[in-house]
């Protein structure tokens, strides 16, 4: 039976939406979970404690076990107290989820520079700091004890951040760069015991209730989510490490990163052109889309 029974599970993000999904799904499988929330609204505008303390009292009146914590999680400070007080508990932090994010898109020519930062803040640093100083435990320990206790680490990217979506330039490239994180962080963590993977959510919830619109079908829906997170956090997954899914409408898609499409090399060794380059124009690109108008696209079918 798959149990997270005795383990120490700190979600960001988790008084709404995914987050709170998620922890709902972590505390029935017996793990006690660390409610983090700092309570803004989807665009990261304002705070409300209540936010993580309501998250924790619906999950203990189903007779979970949980903790609330209303760190900022892109404060240097906050997010270290945060993680130190998760690995207090017990002397070990099994389940890191990086879930907390913000929203604010406009065109490249639109944007704010305060919308550009703000959405680098949250979820770059607020992914970073987490993951850091819980990095740092996790050595620690390794190095004190000689032994690699496991841990498990969700970060959360996005279709918009795999599939370059038009409107969202500061949310995409913060989520591509989430996504490359999951994997530079499995490589150096796997020394500790240490996995960390990635995922692109899908589902209705106040984040994305304008794309969705009247969608009311529960296939949409953030529990549909949670399961695969679960499995993630949980030993059933090990081996497992620095890969992106795309989870949500009943589906995981197992993602790869860039690879490449064509090549075009100079020969013997010799420099490459420019004249060799326009030369090698169907060598490179074959008959392949050469312009985003012909990508796939982000899209909820
Ligand atoms: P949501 O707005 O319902 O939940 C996000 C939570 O993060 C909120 O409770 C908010 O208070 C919290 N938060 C924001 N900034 C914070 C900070 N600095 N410190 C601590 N908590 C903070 O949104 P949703 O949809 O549940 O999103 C969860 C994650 O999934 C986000 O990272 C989002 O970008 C990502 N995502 C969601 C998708 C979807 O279909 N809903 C699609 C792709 C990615």
């Amino acid at each position: 039976m798959v149990t997270l029974d005795g383990k120490t599970c700190l979600i960001t993000g988790a008084g709404n939406g995914l987050g709170f999904e998620y922890a709902k799904s972590m505390a029935s499988l017996g793990g006690h979970v660390v409610v983090n929330d700092l309570g803004g609204a989807f665009d990261g505008t304002g705070a409300d404690q209540s936010a993580a303390m309501q998250a924790v009292k619906a999950l203990e009146a189903e007779g979970g076990s949980a903790s609330a914590n209303t760190a900022d999680v892109a404060d240097e400070e906050q997010a270290r107290a945060m993680i130190d007080e998760a690995f207090d508990r017990t002397g070990h932090l099994d389940v890191l989820v990086c879930n907390a994010g913000i929203l604010r898109d406009r065109m490249v020519f639109n944007m704010s520079i305060e919308d550009w930062d703000s959405v680098q803040r949250v979820h770059l640093r607020g992914h970073f700091l987490p993951l850091h100083y819980a990095a740092k435990r996790w050595r620690e320990n390794a190095k004190t004890t000689g032994e690699k206790r496991p841990a498990s680490v969700v970060l959360t990217s996005s279709r918009s951040g795999l599939y370059s979506s038009a409107g969202q330039i500061n949310y995409a490239a913060a989520k591509a760069g989430i996504a490359s994180m999951a994997t530079v962080a499995a490589r150096e963590l796997a020394q500790y015991g240490v996995r960390v993977n990635a995922i692109a959510p899908m589902a209705k919830t106040r984040m994305t209730e304008g794309t969705f619109g009247e969608i009311t079908s529960t296939r949409w829906g953030p529990a549909n989510v949670a399961p695969m997170i679960s499995y993630l956090a949980s030993d059933e997954s090990a081996g497992v490490s620095g890969q992106v899914f795309i989870v949500g409408g009943g589906r995981v898609e197992w993602m790869r990163t860039w690879t490449p499409q064509g090549v075009l090399e100079a020969e013997d060794g010799q420099p490459l052109t420019m004249n060799d380059v326009i030369a090698g124009r169907a060598q490179l690109f074959g008959d392949a889309p050469t312009t985003p108008a012909d990508f796939p696209t982000a899209t909820w079918d």
